[in-house]
């Protein structure tokens, strides 16, 4: 998938006047839990609009987005104050240090990609975290199989509209179970899970970096 192309101009536009308002209680969720840990720094990998930084930032937590698209980043900046430090870069080759950050997000970040992918994009995450470190991880649950549930259906929907690549590879990520299956194939034990939107997205964090650590790549 070309992520230049598919996060061009449009999607920026429309994702800044949407998503970033479905996705609030996200946000804000994941504020909460970085004040109760007080990280010294926070990397939100995807960092999209910034609108995640942005709040971390009123909360004067020390945040520094990044993203691929570099029409994200350039509106993620002019929104943000100089405290707010964005990187275009790649979540797959983090331009980053081994544990240079105290906390590192990936919020709806990882079912857009190839299971591939997601694990290149799950080391890196740890190679950046310091031993101490929190994992913070929001992903898509997906409710039982044959159950109606009106939100899952919306969920569905606006992933459909991303099309191509992006579907499929969402389509593959919730038929492998979601957030929870997920998190129960990682080398990393879950500190807290927070159920969102009826439990149709589950917030996950993970605390401490395990040393010698090697994603299971089955
Ligand atoms: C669904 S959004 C992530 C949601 C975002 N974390 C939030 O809370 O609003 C997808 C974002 O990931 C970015 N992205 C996709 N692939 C990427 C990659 N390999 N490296 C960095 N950013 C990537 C896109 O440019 C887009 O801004």
């Amino acid at each position: 998938m070309n992520i230049q192309t598919s996060y061009q101009k449009g999607t920026v536009w429309f994702y800044s006047r949407f998503i970033d308002l479905l996705l609030r209680p996200v946000h804000t969720r994941v504020v909460g839990v970085c004040k109760e840990i007080h990280p010294e720094n926070v990397l939100d990998i995807c960092s999209a609009t910034g609108a995640q930084c942005l709040l971390l930032d009123r909360a004067r937590i020390n945040a520094v987005g990044l993203d691929l698209s570099e029409s994200m980043v350039r509106l993620a900046r002019r929104r943000s104050p100089p405290t707010v430090r964005y990187v275009h870069g790649s979540a797959l080759a983090l331009p980053f240090d081994n544990q240079t950050f105290a906390c590192v997000l990936l919020i709806l970040a990882l079912h857009e990609h190839t299971h591939a992918e997601q694990l290149t994009m799950l080391s890196e995450a740890h190679r950046v975290l310091r031993k101490e470190g929190t994992l913070i991880l929001a992903e898509y649950s997906p409710p039982r199989r044959g159950s109606h549930h009106l939100i899952w259906s919306f969920i569905t929907m606006i992933e459909r509209l991303a099309g191509g690549d992006h579907y499929h590879n969402f389509r593959v990520f919730v038929e492998a179970g979601g957030a929870e299956s997920l998190a129960d194939n990682l080398p990393l034990s879950v500190e807290a899970r927070y159920p969102l939107f009826s439990g149709t997205v589950s917030l996950l964090e993970f605390r401490g970096r395990i040393p010698l650590f090697r994603w299971n790549s089955s």
